[in-house]
C-alpha cells in the first residue's frame, strides 16, 4: 500500500533508504522499517508510528551495510503496530522482507506453516510470505522467492533480502507498483520514483508478474517462469523542486494554489479553437469509433468518481449519449451489461487505486473498449487501458485530492467536446466552450486572490460539528465533492445533497447552528435554487453561498457569500469546487489536522 525501497551498491544504506522512505512519507502510513545486510546477518529495526520514530531508533544503532530494504506500512492485515511492521523475517532468521498488497491465502498458508511447527511474530500476511520463502529456500533466494510467489494469491509488491547472499536484493510485483532504479554502479528498487529520484532518473518500470534481480555488477528482470526480459530504459523529467511544498505550509495548499497552473497543463495542445473540438489522440480511438458509441460508463473512487459525475453531465448535455457513472468498488462485483458500443472511462489520480484497476479489467473481459484518465505517467491504469489522457497535473502528493479533481474534470469536458462535434453540438458552441475552458487558469487565479475571504470564513465556521453542501445539476457533485474534502482533513462530519433532496430527510438537520454551503451560479436551475436557500433561512440555518459575481439576490438571504467569476454553465464545478477546497484546508488548519496525512487515509488504495 505504502512506499518500498530498496538498495544494492557501495554506499551506506540505512541513510538511502530512510532517505527514500521520507520522499513518500506523503503517501500516509502507519509504521516503518528497515532491514540491512552486513556481516553478522540481517539487522532490522523498526518502530510505529511516524518516520521520526524510526529515526530517533537508528541514531543510537544504525546497522552498517550496503544493502538493504525499507519500508512504510498501511495496515490491513494486524494493527498498526512494531512488530507489525516490516521488514519481517522467515523462520530462520535469515531471509527479511518488505511487503505491499495483500496476500489473499495467507490464511490457509499460514495453517500448514504452523502445521510445519512454524511460530509467527505478527499478525501479518507478510511474515506468512516470509516463512514460505524461507521453506524454499535451499542456496538461491531468486528462485525460492519465485518458487513461493507460485503459492500465494492475492497484491504485491516486494523486496526481499537474504543474509547468505549479502549483495542481492530480490523484489517481484503483482498487482502494486514497483520500479527499478538504475544508478551508476547502485541499483535500486522502489515503489514510487520520488523516494530515488535523487539518486537516478532511469528507471525500469516493472509489470505485473515480473521480478527484479539486484546486484552490485548489475539487475535482471525475469518473471516467474522464464529468467530474462528486456525492459525498457525510461527517463523521469520531474525533478525532486516540483515535488517539494515550494513555500507552502502544506502540499495540499500548493497543491490549490498551483491549479491555474496544471489546468493549463491539462489543456495544453488538446484544444482546437478554429474546429471547435478537442484533440483526444491519446484515447486510441478514431473518430468512427468515437461514434459508434452508444453508451459510456465512467468507474472511478472517491473524488475522482466525483469528477465523474460532472463528467456524466457534461457528455450527457453536450453529447447526449447516455452516461452512467459507477463506483469501481461497486462495479467490479456487480454483473454490468457491456458490450464494444460501450466505452468504459476510468478516472484516476493515482492510476494505482485497485477498485479501479480490477474494474477497467472487468469492462474488457467484457469487450468494452477502456481509457483512462490518469495523473501518474506509467501508473498501472494507464498502462492497462486501451488510451487515454494523461491529466499531466503534476504529482499531487497531499492525500486530499484538488488539483488532480480539476483536470480530470477539464480533461472529461475534452472527451465530451469531441464526442459532441461528431454529433450533433455545432462549431460555434464548440469554441464558445473552448473559450470557456481557456479562460478558467485566470478566472481561478482571481479566486486563489480571495483566499484570505475563504480564511476568514473558516474562522467564522471551524467548529461546526457538521456542514451541509447543497447544489443542483452539474453542481450537485460539487456539493458532494466539497463535503468529502471537508471531512477528510477536517473530520467534520459534512453532507452533500442535491439541493431539492433536502427537503426529503436533511432539512431535519437544519437549525440555527447548521451551516449550509450552497453552489449557486446563475445557471439555469437558478430560481429553483433561491427556494432551497429560502426553505433554509426560514429553518434559521446559516447560508453560506457561491455565486456568480454581482449577483445580490442570494446576497440578501445568505449570511455569507463568496463570488464565482462568470463561467459557461457546465464548467461552474471548476471553478466552484476551489473555495471549497480552500474552506476545508483552513477549517482543517484551524483544528489544528494533519492536513497532508490526514488520519486513517493513504494517498493510492492500492488494497481492495
Ligand atoms: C481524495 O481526496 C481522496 N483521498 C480519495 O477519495 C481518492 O480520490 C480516491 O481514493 C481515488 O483515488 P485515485 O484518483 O488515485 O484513483
Ligand atoms: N498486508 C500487509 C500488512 O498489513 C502490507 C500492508 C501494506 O501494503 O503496507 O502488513
Amino acid at each position: 500500500m505504502c512506499g518500498i525501497v530498496g538498495y544494492v551498491g557501495p554506499k551506506q544504506a540505512s541513510n538511502i533508504l530512510v532517505d527514500g522512505l521520507r520522499r513518500m512519507e506523503y503517501r500516509g502510513y502507519d509504521s516503518a522499517g528497515i532491514a540491512i545486510i552486513n556481516g553478522n546477518g540481517v539487522k532490522i529495526r523498526k518502530a510505529a508510528g511516524k518516520l521520526s520514530a524510526l529515526v530517533e531508533k537508528l541514531k543510537f544503532d544504525t546497522p552498517s551495510g550496503t544493502v538493504g530494504v525499507g519500508h512504510t506500512r498501511w495496515a490491513t492485515h494486524g494493527a498498526p503496530t512494531t512488530p507489525n511492521a516490516h521488514p519481517h523475517l522467515d523462520q530462520s532468521g535469515r531471509i527479511a522482507i518488505i511487503h505491499n498488497g495483500i496476500i489473499e491465502n495467507a490464511g490457509t498458508i499460514k495453517k500448514a506453516l504452523l502445521a510445519r511447527g512454524h511460530c509467527f511474530k505478527s499478525e501479518t500476511d507478510t511474515e506468512v510470505l516470509a516463512h514460505l520463502i524461507g521453506e524454499y529456500y535451499v542456496d538461491n533466494l531468486e528462485e525460492a522467492v519465485a518458487g513461493a510467489l507460485w503459492d500465494v494469491e492475492g497484491a504485491y509488491g516486494i523486496a526481499v533480502v537474504c543474509s547468505e547472499e549479502p549483495n542481492t536484493v530480490v523484489a517481484a510485483r503483482h498487482g502494486s507498483p514497483l520500479l527499478v532504479g538504475v544508478g551508476d554502479g547502485e541499483y535500486f528498487v522502489a515503489s514510487d520514483a520520488s523516494a530515488i529520484l535523487e539518486h537516478t532518473r532511469s528507471v525500469v518500470y516493472l509489470d505485473d508478474g515480473e521480478m527484479v534481480v539486484l546486484k552490485r555488477d548489475g539487475y535482471r528482470v525475469r518473471n516467474l517462469t522464464e529468467t530474462h526480459l528486456e525492459k525498457p530504459v525510461n527517463q523521469i523529467e520531474w525533478d525532486l523542486a516540483t515535488i517539494e511544498r515550494g513555500g507552502f505550509a502544506h502540499f495540499m495548499l500548493k497543491e490549490i494554489f498551483e491549479q491555474p497552473e496544471s489546468l493549463t497543463n491539462t489543456l495544453r495542445g488538446h484544444l482546437l479553437e478554429e474546429e471547435g473540438t478537442a484533440r483526444v489522440r491519446g484515447l486510441n480511438l478514431s473518430d468512427e469509433e468515437l461514434k459508434r458509441f452508444d453508451r459510456i460508463v465512467i468507474t472511478a473512487c472517491g473524488t475522482s468518481w466525483h469528477a465523474g459525475l460532472i463528467g456524466e453531465y457534461i457528455i450527457e448535455e453536450l453529447a447526449r449519449i447516455p452516461v452512467e457513472v459507477e463506483y469501481a468498488s461497486e462495479f467490479r462485483y456487480r454483473n454490468p451489461v457491456l458490450d464494444d458500443r460501450c466505452l468504459v472511462i476510468a478516472i484516476s489520480q493515482s492510476g494505482e487505486t485497485a477498485d479501479t484497476l480490477a474494474a477497467i479489467r472487468e469492462g474488457k473481459r467484457r469487450g468494452a473498449r477502456t481509457v483512462g484518465l490518469v495523473n501518474v505517467v506509467g501508473s498501472t491504469i494507464a498502462r492497462e487501458v486501451d488510451g487515454g489522457l494523461y491529466l499531466r497535473a503534476g504529482p499531487e502528493i497531499g492525500v486530499a485530492s484538488t488539483k488532480a479533481f480539476n483536470s480530470q474534470v477539464a480533461a472529461l469536458a475534452m472527451v465530451a467536446l469531441r464526442m459532441a462535434r461528431l454529433r450533433n453540438l455545432s462549431v460555434l458552441h464548440g469554441r464558445e466552450l473552448i473559450h470557456a475552458l481557456q479562460a478558467l487558469p485566470d478566472q481561478i487565479r482571481q479566486i486563489l486572490d480571495r483566499a484570505p475571504d475563504v480564511e476568514r470564513l473558516a474562522q467564522k465556521y471551524h467548529q461546526a460539528s457538521n456542514i451541509l453542501y447543497l447544489g443542483r445539476g452539474v453542481n450537485f457533485p460539487v456539493a458532494l465533492e466539497g463535503a468529502l474534502k471537508l471531512k477528510e482533513i477536517s473530520y467534520i462530519h459534512a453532507e452533500g445533497y442535491p439541493a431539492a433532496e433536502m427537503k426529503h430527510g436533511p432539512i431535519a438537520l437544519i437549525d440555527q447552528n447548521m451551516p449550509v454551503i450552497f453552489v449557486a451560479p446563475r445557471d439555469a436551475v437558478y430560481s429553483k435554487i433561491v427556494s432551497n436557500v429560502e426553505e433554509v433561512k426560514a429553518r434559521k440555518g446559516r447560508v453560506i453561498a457561491l455565486v456568480t459575481e454581482g449577483d445580490a439576490e442570494i446576497a440578501k438571504l445568505a449570511e455569507e457569500t463568496f463570488p464565482l467569476p462568470k463561467t459557461h454553465d457546465l464548467l461552474t464545478p471548476i471553478l466552484a469546487s476551489v473555495p471549497l477546497q480552500l474552506l476545508s484546508y483552513y477549517v482543517a488548519v484551524l483544528r489544528g489536522c494533519n492536513v497532508d496525512q490526514p488520519r486513517n487515509l493513504a494517498k493510492s488504495v492500492t488494497v481492495e
